[in-house]
């Protein structure tokens, strides 16, 4: 039986036995205590808490899930036994209210041992110490005593919310395959593995720990796809079932190596990294420095590791990302329509850590020899972590094979000094730049159109804490131009990023764009030398302010949105918009009900659909209050200022940077909304390909 063969067995079962089939919810979670979804739960914990109505009484799916990082975390596991996956797919059927134990338990056994066909002597059933009921229930179905254990069986997806007893279910390999009883010293043997876990779901948890009923009592049943295809295909290790051995011939084609047992690790990282990161992405993740941005580009990297111990040089988990396509694009399509974008993100990935990692390996080696007590200092992961990007986890799992470790105190005694040190750069530049007083103000009216490609003479070169007159390749630098067309950042709206050209040829990247009194500074890096006096061509980074301009205009859409769903008195208390993310503060006095969420997010995604014109218009103070347009809470405003107007809906004072058409905006995504402190609210919103 193979993955899209058990999909299919699974849900036809509860198809016809009255569930409702929903497809795989994103691997980002409406839920701010969760980094990723990691379970089949995890997109009905409002239905559970009863803030949000069920849309039937039982579900069954098919689940994405990511357990690396948080409460289950599954990362430093995978690679070294059979079981582990980062990435995984969960069988589920819940039941709102409607079925209890009996009707899971008497469902959960039929599947496996009449649908399926595993031998009934071959299940070991364990059951919650307290749970007296589920364990009647097993003893009247199948005549099977169930081995009552306490915390491995009790369940819940974070530290707060749902939760509930349990009941697992464990296939036994037989006795060729150490390991012991579930619950034993030597249950991790592999003998016996779990294969389903029926959670009964029964109360809340708050931080404190307090339990409260729930007001229904509900099931939710997880069950690891992978372990299934292992148990029906007689594999010990998941690894060698037909997915991922098709995965890992991917691999050899790539890298022209056979897997071996000794590398055996490698193939099994390197195909699990390619789910985790190949799936995230295509659901909206980006790699960052940050959250589950910083999780993938960790996982990514990890990833690249194992290509450079099988002694693959170049893209990897960019290269295999069609056969994952393959294997699994017909169950899960977003792999197929996201290809083009996924690819080329992990491509921009890889290639800026190739060599860093080429680089890195080098000094890590040269500093081996050194390391006393099999722990190496802190200062040196620092040095890896700073300098070559690599993750101080990516650290650990090299030395792990070598048998040592990071003192990770002092790791993180450095990383502190670093914060302290930047934290002080910031105010330090700000105030340099405050010294320079014959300095005129930059003229930025060209920011508007961004696409301008008039030369700008350079007018101040920060380097350091120094004021320079040239500086070289390679060298961190700020500098001031006589005019410029980069936004710097002002109103909540992030700054530019792009490039300064002499010619043709790229002398800066510019990774921000600041704002020190009316003087415009780009930070960045040079790649050419630079003087006072020269002429460089400052180019925007399109695609970057495109993607700010949909998210400032979507602010719009998302403020009167407010308005009409809750009432008129809402009003902006602060923002921040940044590619295709927004954030947004309001005044309203209480926690925003699923429904008011959901309607602020399809009135916004339905002007969007409606395709407005958004008008930018400059007009003095006086017609822009006729006009009726909205002014920001206790902000001044000069005698001319900006009016955005999105067809009918929108009319705001705005000194932003806009799209033309509310279409250009894409999709409007909320993903979370929270008090931020007494009558003030935040909403979290993507836009555009992120949002879709
Ligand atoms: N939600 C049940 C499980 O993950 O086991």
């Amino acid at each position: 039986m193979t993955y899209n063969d058990i999909r299919k067995i699974f849900l036809t079962y509860f198809e016809q036995h009255g569930h409702k089939i929903v497809p795989s919810a994103s691997l980002i979670p409406n839920d701010p205590t969760l980094l990723f979804s990691v379970a089949g739960m995890v997109q009905w914990k409002g239905v559970f808490q009863g803030t949000e109505q069920p849309i039937a009484p039982r579900v069954a799916n098919v689940q994405k899930c990511i357990r690396a990082g948080g409460k289950h975390n599954d990362l430093e596991d995978v690679g070294f036994d059979g079981r582990h996956h980062t990435f995984f797919e969960m069988l589920g059927n819940w039941s709102f209210g409607d079925y209890f134990k009996e009707g899971a338990i008497e469902m959960s056994w039929e599947l496996l041992t009449k649908v399926i066909g595993l031998d009934p002597n071959r299940i070991v059933v364990t059951t919650h110490i307290s749970d007296d009921e589920a364990t009647a229930i097993w003893k009247k179905i199948t005549g099977k005593d169930a081995i009552r254990l306490d915390k491995d069986n009790w369940w819940s997806a974070g530290e707060t919310g749902p939760c509930g007893p349990c009941t697992e279910m464990h296939y036994d390999f037989g006795p060729d395959v150490p390991g012991g009883l579930p619950g034993s010293p030597d249950e991790d043997g592999g003998r016996f593995v779990e294969i389903w876990n029926d959670v009964f779901m029964q109360y809340d948890r708050d931080a404190n720990g307090n339990l409260t009923p729930l007001p229904k009592q509900n099931v939710d049943t997880g069950a690891g796809l992978e372990r299934w295809a292992a148990v029906l295909q007689n594999k010990l290790d998941n690894y060698d079932t037909d997915l991922f051995a098709n995965l890992k011939s991917a691999v050899s084609d790539l890298t022209g190596v056979k897997e071996t047992e000794e590398n055996k690790p490698s193939f099994k990282i390197i195909t699990d990294h390619l789910r985790a990161v190949g799936f995230a992405i295509a659901d909206g993740v980006i790699p960052s420095n940050a959250d589950r941005g910083y999780v993938i580009r960790r996982i990514l990297r990890r990833a690249m590791r194992h290509g450079q111990i099988l002694g693959h040089k170049g893209e990897l988990l960019s290269a295999l990302y069609p056969a994952l396509v393959k294997e699994m694009g017909d169950a899960y399509p977003e792999l197929k329509t996201q290809e083009k974008h996924v690819v080329e993100i992990i491509k921009n990935e890889e290639n800026s850590f190739a060599d860093m990692l080429q680089n890195g390996m080098k000094l890590l080696e040269s500093e081996l020899p050194k390391v006393n007590n099999n722990i190496l200092p802190g200062e040196i992961a620092f040095k890896l972590f700073d300098t070559y990007g690599f993750p101080l986890d990516l650290t650990q799992m090299i030395l792990r094979d070598k048998k040592m470790d990071v003192d990770v105190d002092s790791f993180e005694k450095c990383m502190k000094e670093q914060k302290e040190r930047s934290r002080a750069d910031t105010r330090g530049t700000r105030v340099l730049w405050e010294s320079q007083t014959d300095l005129p103000a930059t003229d930025d009216s060209e920011k508007y159109e961004a696409e301008t490609n008039r030369t700008a003479k350079v007018l101040s070169i920060l380097r350091g804490e120094e004021f320079v007159k040239s500086a070289n390749p390679g060298d961190a630098v700020e500098i001031a131009l006589d005019h410029t067309p980069f936004y710097g950042t002002q109103g909540g709206q992030v700054g530019d990023m792009g490039v300064f050209k002499i010619g043709d040829k790229i002398v800066m990247n510019v990774a921000e764009t600041n704002r020190v009194g009316n003087v415009v500074i780009h930070k960045g890096t040079l790649t050419e030398p630079v003087s006072i006096g020269d002429e460089v061509i400052p180019e925007i980074n399109l695609t970057v302010r495109q993607q700010t301009a949909r998210a400032h205009t979507a602010t719009h859409l998302l403020q009167a949105a407010l308005r009409q769903v809750l009432n008129e008195d809402v009003e902006q208390r602060g923002s921040k918009v940044a590619p295709d993310s927004v954030r947004f503060d309001f005044s309203f006095g209480r926690a925003m009900s699923a429904e008011e969420k959901q309607s602020v997010e399809d009135l916004v995604n339905k002007w969007i659909a409606q395709n407005l014109t958004v008008s930018h218009e400059e007009m003095d103070i006086e017609s822009a209050k006729k006009r009726g347009a909205m002014a920001l809470f206790g902000e001044k405003y000069g005698d001319r200022v900006r009016v955005i107007t999105a067809g009918d809906v929108s009319c705001e004072l705005c000194g932003g940077t806009h799209v033309y058409h509310t279409g250009e905006i894409i999709k409007a995504r909320i993903n979370k909304e929270k008090s931020i402190s007494s009558g003030i609210r935040r909403i979290t919103m993507s836009v555009g390909t992120l949002a879709e």
